[in-house]
């Protein structure tokens, strides 16, 4: 039996109706709309579908989306600044030809919001550590590690959020 639960996705709230087993990334993709969040692997090992949760990436192809009620939810349309510009790790992301297929990257960009709003000045050792769990075919991970060091110039200059 569907239930009506409310999400705060991208600081607004969203009411959908629900079953206990939907996934968090269905309910996003399917009946939010926000179709940015990717379902690769859908078991949890590639990290394609990461989004934040209270600011903690987490994979919501393992999540139910009843138990994110209550939690603030971002995706990667969450990222887009006023007037549409792109967040600075997206920009980044852009000029450091970190983007191939582009599958990975609104996952890889979650992960490197959670792990600069941690640690804004982080080694590449810290990078490869918070991003392991997000998988690449494409780009061999060294244009994504740059992206994010360049992002963290940013990110210490002027304190993005
Ligand atoms: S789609 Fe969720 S971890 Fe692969
Ligand atoms: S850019 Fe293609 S999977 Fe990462």
């Amino acid at each position: 039996m569907k239930k009506l639960i409310e999400l705060d996705i991208n600081d607004r709230i969203y009411e959908v109706a629900v079953e206990d087993r939907d996934l968090l990334i269905d309910v996003i993709r399917k009946k939010v709309g926000l179709i940015g969040t990717k379902k690769g692997c859908g078991d949890g090992d590639c990290g394609a579908c990461t989004v934040l949760i209270d600011g903690q990436p987490e994979l919501s192809c393992i999540k139910l989306a009843i138990a994110s009620q209550g939690k603030k939810i971002t995706t990667i349309e969450g990222l887009v600044q006023e007037g549409g510009a792109l967040h600075p790790l997206q920009q980044a992301y852009v000029d450091q030809g970190a983007v191939q297929c582009g599958f990975c990257t609104p996952g890889m960009i979650l992960a490197s919001k959670a792990l600069l709003d941690r640690n804004p000045e982080p080694s590449q050792d810290y990078i490869k550590h918070e991003l392991s769990g997000n998988i690449c075919r494409c780009t061999g991970y060294k244009r994504i590690i740059q992206a994010v060091e360049a992002a963290a110039v940013v990110w210490s200059k002027e304190g993005v959020k």
